[in-house]
């Protein structure tokens, strides 16, 4: 085993709080001196390792690792900290390290890269050979388990990653099961299980998923990750709401026409078609970030800033949605494919022409709805959500469409007052934006729209944390505000599901493609909304 640095360093959880600052890092350009950087108090979590499965492959590579790096440079992991690296391939740790040093260099946010972070960092990687099929593997994985509670500090307390084909999940959790790593015996330590997107892939499945996972470990232990939650705009997005008085009492079907979420990316499948013909725009944004962007935006306020109170509120916006029957889906969402076009100056192909594509492929890689959420606050009110890949640019908003004023005052005016909007921008370019109408300087009369507009960048100065870096973090302090529950993963496949099973059994789906890549979608996208009198914001 790699030697422990000096006795100078301060080795239990106490001494640590103790000698470290007790802070969150929430900025990045910097000496890796959180002080100096953007702050938060934070707590920093308990000794412990965390397993990562799949360590070889592309999350963990691009994300997991560099975000635990972040956290150990800006001294927000324990000092008695380790990741284990499950793989299949024959690597020493000293090989597999300096793998993980190249994939900073190229993936890390912070650049150039703390040597003298990496080396301490690097000291607590080791990798763990092992197959998800072979029993004998979890053995050995406990056995090293329990050898690194006594050699490095980690006092039992275990975080295991699945950052795996989703086929891998169930028998990496009943394997877990066999060997009792998921056992939490009163003050031995915790367990905690994060689970990578997409889970499951209809209602049934994930229910099955779910199933799984419940007889191994108890929901207080299952953290399911949407890294879209993670995301700083989006958690702001309940201080905006429910941390300012003004907002909340017009947040709501008297005041508001309507609300339009997006999610667009320009890029295309890249070297991800196998998978993304087994998956379509729906499964891959629409069941999991729309919904939860949704959820989030059309909330009650939760009796507390707690997992569970949170979670419950969201459940409960979920299940205010209808299911849709096929003649529902046909009126209220829009699948499309891209066709050859342009984006950012590019010549593209379509999407029937992007490798490990089916060249007559009916997978959509657009898809806009029009949903409803039948309660109190928001009868009558839609909820246009669209998403695509190679659409003109890479945006997430969401935009709230209040209503027009009740009376035409201004009639000698040129125009009449625009309605007021407020966008909030998830990505990039993080802020919120409030429309509203002023008078044009003059003699005349003349109104036009101004904006009063938040940016992060400028008014905090400081880069927002990956959502990776977030959500890790939270799964190891023990909070699971940001994860999906059970319940509600089943709730959101029970919104998607029919609409693709309306899609199967379509006898005659479009005519794909029917967009051009750099385009905003099919035109029955815009005939969906235009239907209601409304048109989707040019972002
Ligand atoms: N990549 C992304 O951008 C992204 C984004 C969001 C969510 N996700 C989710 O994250 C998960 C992982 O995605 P990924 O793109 O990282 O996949 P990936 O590159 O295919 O990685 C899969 C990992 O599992 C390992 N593995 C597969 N079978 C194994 C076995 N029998 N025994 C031991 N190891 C085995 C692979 O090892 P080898 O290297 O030996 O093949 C590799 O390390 C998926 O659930 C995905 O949906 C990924």
């Amino acid at each position: 085993m790699t030697p422990r640095p000096p006795r100078a360093v301060p080795r239990t959880i106490r001494e640590m709080r103790l000698a470290r600052p007790r802070h969150r890092h929430v900025g990045a350009k910097s000496s890796g001196n959180p002080l100096r950087e953007g702050l938060r108090l934070e707590r920093v979590p308990d000794p412990c390792a965390l397993v990562l499965f799949g360590a070889t492959g592309d999350l963990a590579h691009r994300k997991v690792v560099p975000a635990l790096y972040q956290l150990w440079r800006t001294h927000l992991l324990p000092h008695e900290f380790v990741l284990l690296a499950f793989g299949r391939r024959p690597y020493t740790d000293d090989a597999f390290r300096d793998e993980l040093h190249a994939a900073l260099v190229t993936y890390s946010r912070v650049q150039p890269i703390d040597e003298r972070a990496w080396r301490q960092f690097s000291e607590r990687i080791i990798y763990q050979r092992g197959d998800f099929d072979d029993p004998a593997s979890y053995d050995a994985l406990a056995a090293r388990l329990d050898t690194l509670d006594r050699e490095r500090g980690t006092s039992g307390n275990r975080l295991f990653y699945l950052a795996t084909q989703p086929s891998a999940f169930a028998e990496i959790i009943a394997q877990l099961g066999r060997v009792g790593l998921d056992h939490e015996v009163h003050g031995a330590g915790w367990r905690r299980i994060i689970i990578e997107k997409p889970f499951g892939r209809d209602l049934d499945s994930a229910i099955r998923l779910n199933r799984e996972v419940g007889k191994v470990f108890r929901e207080r232990q299952v953290y399911r990750i949407d890294h879209y939650l993670g995301k700083e705009t989006v958690r702001n997005l309940l201080v905006f709401r429910f941390g300012n008085g003004i907002f909340e009492p017009i947040w709501n079907r008297r005041y508001v026409d309507h609300v339009q979420i997006t999610v667009a990316e320009s890029i295309g499948v890249e070297n991800r078609g196998q998978f993304y013909e087994e998956t379509g725009a729906s499964r891959d944004v629409l069941q999991n970030h729309l919904l939860q962007l949704l959820s989030l935006v059309a909330m009650e306020p939760p009796t507390a800033f707690e997992a569970d109170a949170l979670r419950n509120e969201k459940v409960k916006v979920l299940g205010a949605i209808a299911e849709m029957s096929p003649a529902e889906v046909g009126r209220n969402v829009v699948r499309g494919q891209y066709g050859p076009g342009w984006v950012a100056a590019e010549e593209v192909r379509g999407y029937r022409q992007e490798p490990e594509v089916d060249p007559e492929s009916e997978t959509e890689t657009f898809v806009a709805a029009k949903l409803e959420v039948d309660d109190w606050r928001w009868a009558g009110v839609p909820f246009y959500l669209r998403t695509g890949k190679r659409l003109p640019k890479r945006a997430t908003e969401i935009a709230i469409q209040f209503k027009a004023v009740p009376h035409r005052l201004f009639r000698d005016a040129h125009s009449d007052p625009e309605p007021n909007l407020l966008a909030i921008r998830v990505q990039p370019d993080e802020g919120i934006l409030l429309r509203f109408s002023s008078k044009v300087p003059g003699l005349g009369l003349d109104i036009r729209p101004v904006n009063m507009d938040f940016t992060y960048g400028s008014s905090f100065n400081v880069d927002s944390p990956d959502a990776y870096e977030t959500l890790i973090l939270d799964a190891l302090l023990g909070d699971q505000s940001l994860f999906t529950r059970a319940d509600e993963v089943e709730k959101a496949w029970g919104i998607v599901t029919p609409i693709i099973d309306a899609w199967v059994a379509q006898r005659r789906p479009p005519p794909f493609p029917n967009y051009e890549a750099g385009s905003w979608g099919p035109a029955e996208a815009d005939e969906l909304i235009g239907r209601d009198g409304r048109r989707w914001r040019r972002i």
